[in-house]
């Protein structure tokens, strides 16, 4: 079971395994989070993994402990569930939000819950290629069997990096997420003054997911009808040169995904763009 919108691999993950991808879709007015009796619905006797991200690519959001509490307590009610949690943007969290993750906050989960993370976000290796998960004995030396007969091991280079950024000084972090609670508030405000477009704050990642529902059945000086988010996105690009991924990618429409990971000028000239391409409909 997957909660819509998530990150794009999942689906296609739960493919590769042989099993099939549920998705359960979230809304806006509920910060983009699954309520815990979305989840009780969802659950059937086939359920197997419910795959869980926070805080979120592609909407940011991030669930608060007693958020994620309610969803444990659901959980611990369905014994043949496990859990996947993806923590990958454990680190990037604003207005002082306190992470938490489903194994920490529920202990009695623990023998079903694989917790996974990676040295890409918070470190910006993303070309280093490692990621790393904490979980029962056995299903950990499943996935190594697995991953010892196909990639064989992640090399010993980029191991010994990893290590390096975990024990390593962690003061940078800080400035950091300064910085990119500052690109998201300029992100947030400015798309929020486009014309049909709303657009809610998140807690963390670098990622917003604005609805462009007010831009649906408008069209543009050239007169291209907007119909759906992929259109947006399209003509968006088209008029303006300003890229975005629109949300039918990540399941869950009519909206689009800006990642704000570059400088609060590029931000502030592709929003000032949107601005103007979102003022130009009619
Ligand atoms: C939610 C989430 N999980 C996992 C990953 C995978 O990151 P990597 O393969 O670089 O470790 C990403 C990357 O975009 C992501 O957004």
């Amino acid at each position: 079971m997957i909660p819509a919108p998530y990150w794009v691999s999942y689906p296609d993950i739960v493919l590769l395994a042989g099993a099939e991808p549920v998705v359960v879709d979230t809304k806006l007015e509920d910060g983009f989070k699954l309520t815990p009796a979305a989840l009780e619905k969802a659950i059937t006797p086939k359920t197997k993994w419910f795959i869980f991200n926070s805080p979120s690519n592609p909407t940011g959001s991030a669930y608060t402990r007693a958020e994620i509490k309610a969803l444990t307590d659901v959980l611990l009610r369905h014994e043949r569930v496990w859990v996947l949690s993806d923590d990958i943007y454990e680190h990037l969290v604003y207005d002082g939000f306190e992470f938490s993750t489903p194994a920490q906050v529920e202990p009695k989960l623990k023998d079903r819950t694989l917790t996974l993370n990676g040295v890409s976000k918070a470190y910006s290796m993303t070309g280093w290629r490692i990621g790393y998960a904490g979980g029962p004995a056995e299903l950990i030396k499943a996935i190594g069997k697995l991953q010892s007969q196909s990639t064989s091991n992640p090399c010993s280079i980029s191991q010994w990096a990893a290590v390096e950024a975990l024990r390593g000084p962690q003061d940078f972090l800080a400035d950091w997420v300064k910085a990119f609670q500052e690109r998201r508030d300029l992100v947030v405000s400015m798309l929020n003054e486009a014309d049909g477009i709303t657009c809610a704050t998140p807690e963390g990642a670098f990622y917003v997911y604005p609805s462009c529902a007010g831009t649906i059945g408008k069209k543009t000086p050239k007169g291209d009808v907007i119909n759906n988010d992929e259109d947006f996105a399209t003509l968006l690009l088209q008029e303006e040169g300003v890229a975005v991924v629109h949300g039918e990618a990540f399941g869950l429409s009519p909206f689009f995904r800006i990642s704000y990971a570059t400088g609060l000028e590029a931000l502030r000239e592709a929003c000032t763009r949107i601005q103007r391409f979102c003022a130009s409909l009619s």
